[in-house]
């Protein structure tokens, strides 16, 4: 019989390269499907279908002319064929007509599959599934917590990445420095922050929220309850001026005056996590004024300002928790108590769980157990009579303290509240107070004030019962719920809370 093709393709590594990429192309095929229709969400599939099968498929059509290179040789040698250098193509020859049709058919094939597959694998690779679920036991709080936060629908690239050519080709390269990094185990636990190569938030975050966007003021409402016998509910409903670049005068109103629209401000700071914050510098944009503000108890060090380079403000230097959100345990608490499903009727439950969360546990595991084995312990003992009767209501309380406890802490990663400080307010962390605490003053002898109406209006406080409310720009005076003095004026927040009720 006349072969239709060359016969030098018909060897045995020829023959298996043929099979390895015919095996691979169908694979991918059939995952390819598979993945949009049956498993959207599992990333092996997805690591599978478009990164190691289409290297199988590369492979084989690689072995195919080696084979055939091979062969060839072979038979130079026992003299089959004479010698010649290069293949002598002749079209009027059906095999070579239909070789050269064969290669063109799986070329066009192979570069229409190349555009479909890399335009999958780079949607892929910078998908939230996997980003967030391959290195699953690294990547899981943050995971977890991007999923419970107002950017579960922004995707990890988003933000990590962002558009362009060079940040992709940045990201994939330090993201293969990662996987080495979680295979040689070599990896910080937990990951430290801030995170040497973010994207500046201009070419992120204001793609969603732009600077001259303006806010107005955002009403809250604040519940907590006291760790007393019976979890006193205290209460504060406040404006907080949020402001923004207003159109109508072009100027920056509120909070949002440090975007960077009027003014710049740029600061040093005295450690990696820009908590400690010595010098900072305003400019006025109109008009060039300059201020600097230093703070006067702990002056920063000659050394220090010649050796650091200044950092302009941005979106990421409050809003440094966006999206990884893990909540501090009086927060979690006070919030499932609100909504009834910690009971807030169990006396002492708001004190007994700040104790639970006080402790570090080795494992999730364990943490889990111990709850449930502690709350049980103190009703039997403290409180017999109610244990009897409230079972149901102490077994739910204790199911949310241990989902509170896996969503916000994770003993494998050294994950918890207190590992990364959120910005935002100033109860458990210095936040705006790292500036704003009346030490730092500029050479006016103006200071960045702690004023309590600088930032947000009290609209109501209540106690217990006990309300106080004026609903104006002038609001009412803070009241602290329990009695520290005037500790609260003097000192930050944050001296005393520190994500337990103090
Ligand atoms: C809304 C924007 C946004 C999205 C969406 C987002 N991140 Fe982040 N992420 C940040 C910011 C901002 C930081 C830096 C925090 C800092 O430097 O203090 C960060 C930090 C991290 C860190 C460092 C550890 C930590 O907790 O700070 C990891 C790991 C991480 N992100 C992974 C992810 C993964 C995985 C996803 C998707 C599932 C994701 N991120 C989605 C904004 C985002
Ligand atoms: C792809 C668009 C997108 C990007 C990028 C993005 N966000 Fe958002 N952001 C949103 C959406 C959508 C919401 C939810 C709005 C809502 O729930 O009302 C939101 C909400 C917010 C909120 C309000 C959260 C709350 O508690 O209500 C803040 C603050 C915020 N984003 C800050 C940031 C910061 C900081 C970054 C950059 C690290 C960022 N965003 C990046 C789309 C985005
Ligand atoms: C000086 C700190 C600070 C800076 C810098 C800052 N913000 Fe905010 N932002 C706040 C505070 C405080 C709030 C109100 C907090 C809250 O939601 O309880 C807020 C609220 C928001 C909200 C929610 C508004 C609403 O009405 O729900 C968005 C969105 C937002 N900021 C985006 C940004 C973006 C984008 C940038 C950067 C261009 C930025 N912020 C810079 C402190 C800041
Ligand atoms: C890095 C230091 C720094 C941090 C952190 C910081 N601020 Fe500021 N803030 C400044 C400076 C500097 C000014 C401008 C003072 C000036 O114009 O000279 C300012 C001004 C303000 C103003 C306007 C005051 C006025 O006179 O109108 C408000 C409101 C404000 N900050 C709120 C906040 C809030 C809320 C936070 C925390 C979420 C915060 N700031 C965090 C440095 C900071
Ligand atoms: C520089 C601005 C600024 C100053 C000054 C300031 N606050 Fe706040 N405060 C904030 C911001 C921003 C939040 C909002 C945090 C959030 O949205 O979670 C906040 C939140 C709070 C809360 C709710 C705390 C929470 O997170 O549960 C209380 C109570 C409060 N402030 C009281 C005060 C009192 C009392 C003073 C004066 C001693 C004061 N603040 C001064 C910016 C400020
Ligand atoms: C001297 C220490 C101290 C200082 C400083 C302090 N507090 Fe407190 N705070 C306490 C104590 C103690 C309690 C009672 C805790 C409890 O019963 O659970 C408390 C309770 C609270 C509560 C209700 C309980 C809860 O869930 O957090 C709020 C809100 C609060 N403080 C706000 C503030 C604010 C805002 C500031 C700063 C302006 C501040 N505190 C400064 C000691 C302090």
């Amino acid at each position: 019989m006349k072969r239709k093709l060359p016969s030098s393709l018909f060897n045995p590594i020829s023959l298996m390269g043929i099979l390895i990429a015919l095996v691979s192309f169908f694979a991918i095929v059939i995952l390819f499907f598979a993945n949009i229709f049956l498993a959207p969400d599992n990333p092996y599939i997805g690591i599978v279908t478009y990164m190691i099968f289409p290297l199988f498929l590369i492979l084989g059509l690689f072995i195919i002319p080696f084979g055939m290179y091979i062969e060839r040789r072979r038979r130079l040698k026992k003299k089959e064929i004479k010698e010649r250098r290069l293949p002598n193509i002749d079209f009027n020859q059906p095999e070579h007509r239909n070789a050269f049709l064969l290669f063109l058919m799986v070329l066009i094939g192979f570069i229409v599959l190349s555009a479909v597959g890399g335009y999958q694998a780079y949607n892929f690779t910078d998908s939230v599934v996997f980003c967030g679920k391959i290195c699953h036991s690294i990547m899981h709080p943050e995971y977890e917590a991007y999923l419970d936060s107002p950017h579960a629908r922004v995707s990890c690239a988003e933000c990590h990445v962002g558009t362009g050519a060079n940040w992709y080709v940045k990201s994939k390269l330090s993201g293969a420095y990662q996987v080495y990094a979680t295979l040689a185990n070599k990896y910080p636990k937990p990951i430290t922050t801030p995170i040497k190569n973010l994207r500046p938030a201009q070419e992120t975050c204001e793609h969603c929220h732009w600077p001259e966007q303006f806010y107005g003021g955002k009403q809250k409402i604040f519940t907590y309850y006291l760790s007393d016998e019976e979890n006193t509910k205290y209460e504060i409903n406040m404006l907080i001026k949020v402001g923004g670049g207003n159109p109508k005068t072009g100027k920056t109103e509120g909070i949002h005056l440090h975007m960077n629209i009027q003014s710049k401000i740029e600061f040093i700071s005295a450690d990696e996590k820009n908590e400690n914050i010595p010098w900072i510098r305003s400019t006025n944009l109109s008009t060039g004024e300059v201020k600097t503000y230093i703070n006067e108890e702990e002056p920063p060090s000659e050394e220090l300002l010649s050796k650091s380079k200044t950092h302009i403000m941005d979106c990421m230097d409050c809003h440094n928790r966006p999206t990884h959100i893990f909540n501090t345990p009086s927060l979690a608490v006070n919030e499932a108590i609100l909504l009834n499903r910690i009971d807030k009727s169990l006396p002492m439950i708001k004190n007994i769980s700040m104790e639970l969360f006080f402790e570090d546990y080795e494992t999730k595991e364990i943490a889990v157990n111990t709850i449930a084995e502690k709350v049980w312990r103190f009703y039997r003992e403290d409180y017999p009579d109610l244990f009897e009767k409230q079972k149901d209501s102490i077994e739910r309380s204790i199911k949310e303290l241990q989902k509170i406890y896996t969503r916000n802490i994770f003993p494998e990663m050294g994950v918890k509240w207190s590992v990364y400080p959120d910005n935002i307010g100033h109860l458990d962390f210095p936040g705006c107070y790292r500036c704003h605490d009346n030490k730092h003053i500029n050479e006016y002898g103006e200071s960045l004030s702690n004023d309590c109406f600088l930032c947000h209006t009290i609209f109501s406080q209540e106690l217990n019962g006990q309300k106080e409310e004026a609903f104006t720009m002038d609001g009412v005076e803070f009241k602290h719920p329990v009695d520290v003095g005037d500790d609260w004026k003097l000192s930050g927040c944050y001296e005393c809370h520190t994500g337990l009720n103090p």
